[in-house]
């Protein structure tokens, strides 16, 4: 009997690099495919016009051609009109097809597949969701539809017929515009359509079902009539009036602040229930998870609202910086989503509170990306290798890329951003082009040279930046030394120096800006923040002719996505936390501020005693629960404490009892202080008006939600405290003041937590995903208990672990977000979660995948649990049939 524990898997996966990559030999010309219907037996009909893509000057410079394929069945395949032969004239493995010796020039392929949409659980490819026939091809799905060049450079002109059941399939939809429609005999009809823009593989979509759809119309700026549907499921089209103004809108900010405009007659968005991820981009045929799409003030909170118009019009966005220029290499993934969440993002900044915004940006990047950048996954935002392309839609690709994007833009400036902008696209417009394109782009277009800056697609880790200031009264000079380094990463031992814009200000005593100029520049260039262009490891700043700076304001705006690890007086944080005049900055004050009181409470309750905390910190917070010209929604920003999970990633080994019960106490004790003003601000701030879920109205109820969670922290278990949750959650009209209180009551548990739960649960038990929302607050519950319950609500009728949002919702919740009760010290947690780990492996590898990161971070734990977290991926890796994507992040995860 072998070592399990160290037995290597039956074949270990290829590892795809970027260095090797070739040009394709082939280019297609076009594709006709024609779609059968058929839940369990759908035959695909394909016909490829085949060129060189090399010089042929002989016979002897014919390449075989290789085609993608996957869990497809082969039923004819002919080139010329003459069928071939297998193993004489090709041969099939499990990756694909090949024609080994095809004539010279150019020729037609036709093939004919048989797929299964029904028994594909995989979600990738053609399949069924909810009985609508549905597609996701990116990253590599659609050679699980038929024999094809799979590969984002191989772009071509598609032409797609769908024949399919009239009473179950009404509704035939693809991308590009309708070219006809017709009767077929037996019941079934048929759609054809043409998309007239080239485009690879990845961004073919069909769709077909019972739909309901909700039409609007658009004119273009250059007056274009464009015709938008949204295609939902019957029954929900009530709730799709927020997803279509969001993209209207959405439309109209690409004209304005990009010059970029619809290109197509119509756009076509189809929400279906089961999806692997939020959305996808299709050319004008973006299918969705329901999530972010349907909304009503009944089922969706504010944060849902947000998360919709965000998502909505990032998958609109891609329609230019995705599809019109596309991707060369799946290692250029951050080309289009670095960029495309940019676009996301500013979009939201200029519709919503841009300070707000770049808060929950950040917030998020750091409970998401900053952990990535720190652990076994560390990758650059253009990986060099992956062994499977889904574990690659990262929060590094995306979130990382989108700060790598803003700080070119701080760089440039709007207008020299811009000006990069329309030469990437007038340059790459209907090409796949790569990361060194579009900074080329940025570079030409302004006469700067970016070399350097180019360290921030190839090297990992979040760099961290080192302050030191001194005040010479004599000449009136402020120096500034500023140090980077960056932490080791898996595979890149040494690190160079980034190219890093790093915003600072200066403050007097009374909390003005002092104007800064460098020494060396005219007064011309004289700011109130300076945007410093950081090269080196080390390098000094002077500042001239300045007074006695009071504090510092460093990093504002979060100019550049590092940890910052300058000390700070106590002090000096409580006077940026009330002054700052950079928002950010000043919500990063007491976000510092709170860090060091929380850590410093862990070490006192490690050592058996009762934490204290700062008056002035408090003082602080009341200040601003007590400031009336302070934005509602910033304030409510300010006044919530760093997570658990962030605190948990600036100690070693972590130490999840004392951060929650750290994190507790000084709640506790803000609401015991400050409990009239609590109050006070929980009254004012109650809405009257009809309910909107923006503005001044989501900004009161995002207050006075953190009044009454700081008030639920008093003796939680006394009468009056637990009624006001009970009594605020029957007085909601929205779904937002009905999650507040429950949230907060499941903490909480007892009679009136489990009364409230099951009034939820009746509620909404015929809404999906309000389903998920109740799964999710009682999984994320720090009740001890609560892993038990997640057990039991695994056999609730509404969970399935074929269903992506579910599994999120009760065991991702779990997971990611509840770090108490997954690290139990008895390993309860680990084991779950390997356990569900190896049976989603079997049903859909991509979830598997994503679901097992946690399991990786083993390195931060204390020794007993890093024993327990490695078996437990141990168990993973001996398990047979493992999939690619399970075996890269246990396998990486395990190699820490
Ligand atoms: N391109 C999509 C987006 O960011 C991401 C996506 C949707 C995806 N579905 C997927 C990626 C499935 C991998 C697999 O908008
Ligand atoms: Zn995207």
């Amino acid at each position: 009997m072998p070592d399990t524990a160290t037995a290597a898997p039956a074949q270990t996966p290829t590892v795809i690099r970027r260095e090797d990559y070739t040009a394709p030999d082939y280019a297609i010309d076009s594709l006709a495919l024609a779609f059968d219907l058929e839940p369990g037996a759908t035959r695909v009909k394909s016909r490829l016009a085949v060129a060189p893509a090399h010089e042929q000057g002989s016979a002897a410079d014919v390449r075989p051609l290789k085609l993608d394929g996957e869990a497809l069945k082969l039923v004819s395949i002919a080139l010329d009109g003459q069928p071939l032969a297998e193993g004489r004239d090709y041969r099939v493995d499990d990756s694909g097809l090949t024609v080994t010796a095809p004539p010279q020039g150019s020729f037609t392929l036709e093939i004919e597949t048989e797929i299964d949409p029904k028994g594909n659980s995989e979600l990738s490819g053609l399949y069924l969701s909810n009985g609508i026939f549905c597609t996701q091809c990116e990253a590599e799905g659609f050679r699980r539809i038929t024999y094809f060049p799979d590969r984002p450079d191989v772009l071509t002109r598609y032409h797609v017929t769908i024949r399919g059941p009239k009473d179950s399939c009404p509704v035939l939809l693809s991308n590009g515009n309708l070219a006809e429609t017709g009767e077929l005999s037996d019941g079934r009809h048929y759609a054809v359509w043409d998309d007239p823009f080239p485009k690879p593989s990845y961004l073919f979509a069909l769709v077909a079902g019972d739909l309901a759809c909700h039409e609007e119309g658009f004119t273009t700026h250059s007056g274009r009539e464009v015709a938008l549907r949204i295609y939902v499921e019957h029954g929900k089209e009530s709730r799709t009036g927020w997803a279509m103004d969001s993209l209207k809108r959405a439309m109209r900010w690409d004209e304005t602040r990009f010059g970029l405009e619809y290109d197509l007659d119509l756009f076509n968005i189809v929400a279906v229930s089961d999806f692997n991820m939020g959305a996808m981009e299709n050319k004008s045929l973006n299918v969705f998870n329901d999530k972010y799409i349907l909304a009503d003030p009944d089922t969706a909170t504010d944060g849902d609202y947000a998360g919709i118009e965000s998502v909505v019009a990032h998958e609109y966005f891609h329609n230019w910086t995705g599809n019109r220029v596309t991707c060369r290499d799946w290692f250029q993934l951050s080309l289009k989503e670095g960029l495309t969440v940019f676009r996301d993002q500013e979009f939201s900044s200029d519709v919503r509170s841009r300070p707000v915004e770049r808060i929950q940006t950040v917030r998020a990047l750091r409970a998401r990306q900053f952990p990535e950048d720190a652990g076994p996954l560390a990758h650059p935002v253009r990986p060099d290798s992956y062994i499977e392309i889904n574990n690659f839609y990262t929060p590094t690709v995306y979130e990382k890329g989108a700060e790598v994007i803003r700080m070119l833009h701080s760089l440039l400036g709007e207008d020299g951003f811009q000006k990069g902008m329309r030469l990437y696209i007038e340059r790459h417009d209907g090409q796949a082009a790569t990361c060194d394109d579009f900074v080329a782009a940025m570079a030409d277009a302004n006469d700067v040279d970016l070399e350097q800056f180019k360290r921030w697609y190839s090297q990992a880790g979040t760099p961290e930046v080192e302050v030191t200031g001194a005040y010479d009264g004599d000449s009136g000079t402020y120096e500034m030394t500023v140090r980077q380094t960056c932490p080791p990463t898996p595979g890149q031992p040494e690190k160079q120096p980034l190219q890093i814009p790093f915003a600072v200000g200066l403050l007097d005593a009374q909390g003005q800006d002092i104007p800064l100029a460098l020494e060396g520049e005219d007064s011309g260039a004289t700011s109130a923040t300076k945007v410093l262009e950081l090269r080196e490891s080390e390098q000094r700043f002077r500042f001239p002719g300045v007074p006695e700076p009071r504090a510092l304001s460093y990093n504002r705006g979060f100019s550049a996505p590092v940890n910052l690890k300058s000390e700070q007086s106590a002090e000096e944080l409580a006077f940026l936390m009330a002054q700052d005049s950079d928002p950010f900055a000043r919500w990063e004050a007491g976000q510092r501020y709170a860090l060091r009181l929380l850590l410093q409470a862990v070490e006192t309750l490690q050592a058996g005693g009762v934490p204290e905390f700062d008056t002035a910190f408090i003082d602080a917070f009341r200040e601003i629960l007590r400031d009336p010209q302070l934005d509602k929604a910033f304030a409510a920003e300010a006044l919530t404490l760093p997570g658990e999970s962030y605190i948990g990633e600036q100690m070693q080994p972590l130490d999840v009892d004392a951060i929650h019960r750290a994190r507790e106490a000084l709640r506790r004790r803000l609401a015991e202080t400050l409990t009239d003003d609590l109050q006070e601000v929980y009254t004012v701030n109650t809405v009257t008006e009809a309910y909107s879920p923006e503005g001044e109205q989501a900004a009161q109820r995002a207050l006075r939600n953190t009044a009454l969670s700081y008030l639920s922290a008093l003796a939680p278990e006394e009468g009056a405290a637990l009624e006001r949750l009970v009594d605020h959650y029957h007085a909601a009209d929205n779904m937002t003041d009905r999650m507040a209180p429950l949230r907060l009551l499941a903490d909480i548990g007892g009679e009136a937590a489990e009364a409230t739960l099951q009034d939820f649960h009746d509620r909404y038990r015929d809404n999906d995903l309000v389903m998920d929302k109740w799964l999710a607050l009682q999984a994320v519950s720090a009740r001890p208990d609560t892993l038990e319950r997640v057990k039991a609500l695994e056999e609730h009728p509404v969970f399935s672990l074929s269903r992506p949002n579910k599994v999120r919702a009760l065991i991702g919740t779990f997971v990611q977000a509840n770090p108490l009760r997954y690290h139990a010290a008895d390993g309860s947690g680990y084991r779950f979660h390997a356990d569900r780990v190896l049976t989603l492996d079997g049903i859909n590898s991509q979830i598997a995948a994503r679901l097992l990161t946690p399991l990786g971070r083993w390195a931060r734990m204390g020794e007993e649990r890093q024993r327990l977290m490695k078996a437990e991926l141990e168990r993973i890796l001996s398990a047979p049939d493992l999939s690619r994507d399970v075996y890269e992040i246990a396998s990486k995860s395990l190699e820490g």
